[in-house]
């Protein structure tokens, strides 16, 4: 099973029900990791991490360090990692793209797609050309990199990397299943990533100030409607996605780096 992170008490039960032989994790986020360690505790599941991101599940002060590390949210974030369950993951076995699971799956081939986090994953499955492509950004709010760690020139390469595959099934974590029109989902993908650049420089240029523009929203809009310490995590990572982008637009812009997206978003 992929990603089982289905909540306190549910997951148990899921465990308990399924009696899956393995638990991957496409990547350390708390909402795909936080429950999978209770596979260690009810069952012989073998909980499979990328090897890249193993420090953010086994060291409380790297996750933090990491994630909120730079940014004033960093105690608030703690207590909040801690109060939802986060514990150091003590046994389990790292994953990289050679990583084969052939004696307990189909074949399932690992793709690393990255820049929503350094080494988010996602598995294809070639036979049935089915893809669980995590958290890729395929549902209606599109690719979230409110970390320091998220890399947005990466997310875009790793969508034109999927966008490749033959698939006739996308499994997404948020976004629900794509079974039609999966170029179209792919190059919404991007257009959202687009919108946003396209948005911000039309703001500067307008002479909103960069407080201004986030208070109006990169990707959360309506924060003043959300309670603490939510609305302080959603200003930040809000924040740190206007970061990203205000790097990207120094450096000239998304098209800059992928004139080929023109084509995809039907720009000429
Ligand atoms: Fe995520």
């Amino acid at each position: 099973m992929i990603d089982m992170n289905m909540g306190a008490r549910e997951t148990p039960g899921l465990i308990e029900q399924e009696k899956p032989d393995a638990a991957i994790i496409t990547h350390y986020h708390l909402d795909h990791s936080l429950w999978t360690r209770h596979v260690n505790t009810c069952s012989d599941a073998v909980i499979f991490i990328p090897k890249a991101e193993a420090p953010y599940l086994t060291s409380l002060d790297f996750f933090i360090e990491h994630t909120a590390g730079p940014l004033s949210i960093a105690e608030k974030w703690k207590d909040f990692t801690v109060d939802m369950g986060y514990l150091p993951l003590k046994t389990y076995e790292c994953y990289n793209e050679q990583t084969t699971f052939k004696d307990m799956a189909p074949e399932i081939v690992l793709m690393e797609t990255p820049g929503h986090s350094p080494s988010h994953t996602s598995f294809y499955f070639p036979d049935e050309k089915i893809l669980f492509s995590g958290d890729m950004g395929l549902d209606r709010f599109g690719p979230w990199y409110g970390w320091t760690d998220c890399n947005v020139k990466q997310i875009v390469e790793s969508i034109l990397r999927l966008d490749g595959l033959a698939v006739n099934l996308i499994l997404t974590s948020h976004g629900g299943v794509f079974e039609k029109q999966i170029p179209q989902a792919w190059a919404q993908c991007i257009r959202h990533i687009w919108q946003r650049e396209e948005k911000i420089i039309q703001k500067l240029e307008a002479g909103m100030s960069k407080q201004d523009i986030i208070q109006q929203g990169v990707f959360f809009f309506d924060k003043e409607k959300a309670q603490e310490p939510m609305k302080f995590f959603l200003n930040t990572w809000d924040t740190v996605m206007y970061n990203h982008h205000e790097d990207l637009i120094k450096e000239g812009g998304l098209m800059a780096f992928f004139p080929e997206i023109r084509t995809m978003l039907n720009l000429f």
